[in-house]
């Protein structure tokens, strides 16, 4: 038995590295396909999560990280800049310092989830909180990495998408093929990009025989590509995808062509309802984001869009406890209270409508 060891090491052939590469990496990748059989049962399909909270940071940033710090240092870069929702940021501060270099991170004010800016700052990130949204951090970011001397790690940096194909690469090991359907959140469109190209290169090299089609979601007071222009206001509780003007944008347009996919929104209670049905029913715990691609899943099948027995891997992005207020909120929006009982075992049986055992 081993350790898994990383994405670059476990697919050094499959990237653009060489000797000359310094590996940096905390064991991402390798995360768990996990057979959903509520969500089967619901759809008639044939559904499987790929838990990516489970990366070391709790989201799949850290596979495009492990690439985008290691080809830095490889170049000789001593601080590293992003903008970020929040779990960019968290990968970054973490890769950064293991690198023994400065992350500097751009957020959006009061709009990232508690955890995430608790990673950022454990990490010993410089973090600053922009009054603007994420758009305006990112056009900052590129500003600050075209005049000043510190490397962008965002996933207009290519090394970022390279590094998180690897994703596809573990779905068609484990399925021994591609699925027929693919599902991802969407805020940027870096992962929606970076699954199709992961899945085409397996396909051209043998290792599977189909491309699946690329079903992409984003939160529908953040929707850019489903309406076709920039949203100025983007609002959404899914705060790591409220995103108005996406950086791949193009890239993704070309992967829906490509795969015969799809663009869907999903409004902020289908989301929450959605976090409730894979955390309650399923048993995977995840950030409101993640959630989204279960919400899809329930849309198109609902629309008849997924055909029966038809092989579907949902990603989940980021994990729960990064965001974990959600769980505490009932479907009618009240807060969930916790009940308080005494030290008494016969009143909490009574309180549980237990009968002592004959
Ligand atoms: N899910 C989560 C949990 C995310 O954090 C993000 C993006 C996405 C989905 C969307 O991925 O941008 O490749 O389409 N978060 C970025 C960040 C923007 O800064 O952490 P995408």
């Amino acid at each position: 038995s081993r350790q898994w060891r990383g994405v670059l090491r476990e697919y050094s052939d499959r990237l653009n590295i060489s000797d000359a590469t310094p590996i940096v990496t905390l064991g991402e990748g390798g995360t768990p396909l996990i057979p959903a059989p509520a969500l089967s049962a619901r759809t008639g399909a044939d559904v499987h999560v790929k838990f990516e909270g489970m990366n070391p940071t709790g989201s799949f940033k850290d596979r495009g990280m492990t690439m985008a710090i290691s080809k830095g240092v490889e170049h000789g870069a001593k601080a590293v800049i992003c903008a970020s929702t929040g779990n960019t940021s968290a990968s970054a501060a973490a890769y950064a310092t293991h690198a023994g270099i400065q992350a500097v991170v751009l957020v959006p004010e009061g709009k990232i989830a508690m955890g995430k800016l608790s990673q950022a700052i454990a990490h010993n990130a410089q973090l600053l909180q922009v009054q603007g949204n994420f758009d305006d951090c990112l056009d900052i970011a590129r500003d600050l990495a075209t005049n000043y001397p510190v490397h962008l790690v965002n996933s207009v940096n290519p090394d970022r998408i390279e590094g998180q194909k690897t994703a596809a690469f573990e779905v068609v090991e484990v399925l021994g093929d591609a699925p027929d359907i693919h599902i991802v959140p969407v805020g940027n469109a870096g992962n929606y990009t970076a699954y199709h190209r992961g899945y085409t290169e397996d396909l051209k090299a043998g290792n599977s025989t189909k491309l699946p089609r690329m079903f992409g979601f984003q939160a529908a007071g953040s929707a850019p590509i489903v309406l076709g222009h920039a949203v100025k206001d983007p609002d959404t509780i899914a705060t790591a995808i409220r995103i108005g003007n996406p950086a791949s944008w193009e890239l993704a347009l070309n992967a829906r062509d490509d795969s015969d996919g799809w663009f869907g929104a999903i409004d902020d209670a289908k989301i929450l309802e959605a976090h409730r049905i894979l955390s309650a029913e399923v048993g995977i715990f995840v950030e409101p984001a993640s959630a989204i691609s279960v919400a899809g899943l329930l849309e198109r099948a609902e629309a008849g869009a997924i055909p029966a027995g038809a092989r579907v891997v949902l990603t989940v992005t980021g994990h729960g406890l990064k965001d974990p207020q959600w769980a505490l909120r009932t479907a009618d929006g009240s807060d969930v209270q916790p009940t308080v009982v005494p030290v008494d075992t016969p009143a909490i049986a009574d309180l549980l409508g237990l009968r002592a055992n004959a």
